[in-house]
């Protein structure tokens, strides 16, 4: 495995991403890690990242020099480079000008993990400090216009720096480069797949659980399926799932998961209907920051209710994935993660004192969608597109009734049809209805119609921090718009959303 010390880089999760893709585990540990803990780890080599310190800023973050003496290779990036030439005795230079952007780096020799690099190649820079002077027994071993220490490398030692992010994009090489200092240099083997992980978490969740009873709350997205399939693989009747049909999923989507969880999976699930507790507390309601809070209580009451109705329950699982986790250990001790999901039941593990079981907290999205399709679940549930826990609630502007839900749902299946239809299903990060609290006059046949405006929404995004909106084919889009005027019933307009995030959300409420 490979450590990667977070200084703070926006791209840790990207050099995380790198290492992963040749299929070898890596963790990402705040410089605060103590020697103990490394050797511990054991960890066939370290990264340091990048990170927007300056290594003069009495507060930069530092990790114990010992690490270079350790006799495990290590590979500072940027920052991590600067790190290492400061706390080996060599100099860095404060500079007050950044360098931002391309670069032609040329390697002096090509060999260790610039073995590929055999001619000039472009680089990413992001950097303000440059290295000034090497530390005591390094080489330079590249360099661009602007900075002409750009690499160094204590061979004998096998420590090695670049100024440029290897991890991103814009260093098209960045990818060889990673991936002779993991193979070469490290001799990392590739046995971290879905397939291992698996039978390694299945192993583990056996022996944390033993004979206890665990509880789960599914809510039909991915996560929570995978984390439902593991557990079953690990310990079957042990586990007793907990649905709760809130009356604001989309058209039949309960009833098709009940059909793959359930009569497919032979998973332990219990249904609850609780749908007209939901519609009545949210009666009346319009203030989006009030559905959201009323749907979550009455989750929260629901779903309470019906896990104690399980005897001897001792543990709770949840869905919860590596960026979570990264983001509540983050080098500066940032926030610890807010999961936006009501689905966080995490008061309930105090209230019934349970433990927890979050057998995902080490993988990355894409890895969790790798590994349910090792467990044999559905395309349908893995490709799903991320859906906020209040659902349709949060899709209807102004009052939630039946008579809307309704109309939202028919609305909202005929756009996910034709999304499918045209193969733009996986190639969007969500897209859907919203129905507005609007009416506008039409024409339908010889008469005056006065019905709902609809408005879609299709955005792209890598993970719902920013987006954008799609640039769908306006052939698509006019399909969708005349199957949903002429399909469902009390909708005579249809409008396509063409604002980013930010500053408009991807959600309208
Ligand atoms: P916004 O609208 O803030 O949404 O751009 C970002 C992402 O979060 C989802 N979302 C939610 N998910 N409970 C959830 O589980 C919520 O209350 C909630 N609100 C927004 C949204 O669908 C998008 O993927």
């Amino acid at each position: 495995m490979i450590l990667i010390v977070d200084f703070g880089s926006q791209y840790n999760q990207l050099i995380a991403r790198r290492v992963r893709e040749q299929s070898i585990f890596c963790q990402i540990v705040p410089p605060t890690i103590s020697k103990k803990e490394i050797e511990e780890a054991k960890p066939s080599g370290i990264i340091l990242s990048g990170g927007p310190a300056s290594i003069y800023d009495k507060k930069s973050p530092k990790i114990d020099p010992a690490i270079f003496s350790m006799g495990v290779p290590v590979l500072g990036i940027c920052y991590g480079m600067q790190f290492m030439v400061s706390a080996l005795g060599g100099k860095v230079n404060r500079s007050k000008k950044r360098e931002y952007g391309f670069a032609q780096f040329s390697a002096r020799k090509a060999e260790n993990i610039f073995t590929d690099i055999t001619k000039p190649t472009q680089c990413w820079m992001s950097h303000g400090d440059s290295v000034k002077a090497l530390p005591r027994g390094f080489v330079i071993t590249g360099s661009t216009d602007n900075t002409p220490k750009a690499a160094m490398a204590h061979i004998k030692k096998r420590l090695f720096g670049v100024q440029f992010h290897p991890e991103v994009e814009h260093t098209p090489l960045g990818k060889k480069i990673l991936r002779r200092f993991l193979f070469d240099v490290c001799g990392c083997k590739r046995n971290w797949t879905m397939r291992s992980f698996a039978k390694k978490a299945i192993a583990d969740i056996q022996e944390q659980v033993g004979s206890n009873k665990v509880i789960l709350g599914l809510s039909g997205g991915v996560d929570s399926s995978v984390t439902a399939l593991l557990l079953h693989q690990a310990i079957g009747k042990q586990l007793t799932c907990i649905f709760v049909d809130n009356g604001l999923m989309r058209l039949n989507e309960t009833q098709k998961l009940k059909q793959t969880l359930t009569s497919k999976l032979k998973i332990n699930i219990r249904f609850v209907s609780a749908k007209r507790q939901f519609l009545s507390a949210l009666s009346g309601v319009t203030d989006p920051e009030k559905k959201r809070k009323i749907i979550g209580n009455v989750f929260m009451k629901v779903f309470e209710a019906e896990a104690k109705k399980i005897k001897d329950v001792s543990y709770l699982a949840q869905g919860t994935l590596y960026p979570d986790v990264i983001e509540s250990v983050s080098a500066f001790g940032g926030p610890t993660a807010v999961i936006k999901s009501h689905h966080n039941v995490g008061g309930l593990p105090k209230k019934m004192k349970l433990k927890l079981v979050e057998p995902l907290r080490y993988l990355f999205k894409d890895e969790v969608r790798k590994l349910g399709k090792t467990l044999g679940l559905s395309d349908e549930l893995i490709w799903r597109q991320p859906f906020p826990g209040p659902g349709l609630g949060i899709r209807i502007i102004g009052e939630i009734t039946t008579k809307r839900l309704t109309i939202l749902r028919n609305a909202d299946d005929i756009l996910q049809q034709e999304i499918k239809r045209a193969g733009y299903y996986k190639k969007l990060w969500q897209s859907f209805a919203v129905l507005l609290p609007l009416k506008s006059v039409g024409v339908m046949g010889d008469k005056r119609t006065y019905e709902h405006t609809l408005a879609l929404r299709a955005v792209t995004s890598t993970d719902a921090m920013t987006a954008d909106w799609a640039r769908l084919p306006q052939s698509l889009l006019a399909q969708i718009s005349t199957r949903i005027i002429n399909e469902v019933d009390g909708v005579n307009r249809v409008v396509y959303d063409i604002s980013s995030k930010p500053p408009g959300t991807i959600e309208w409420e």
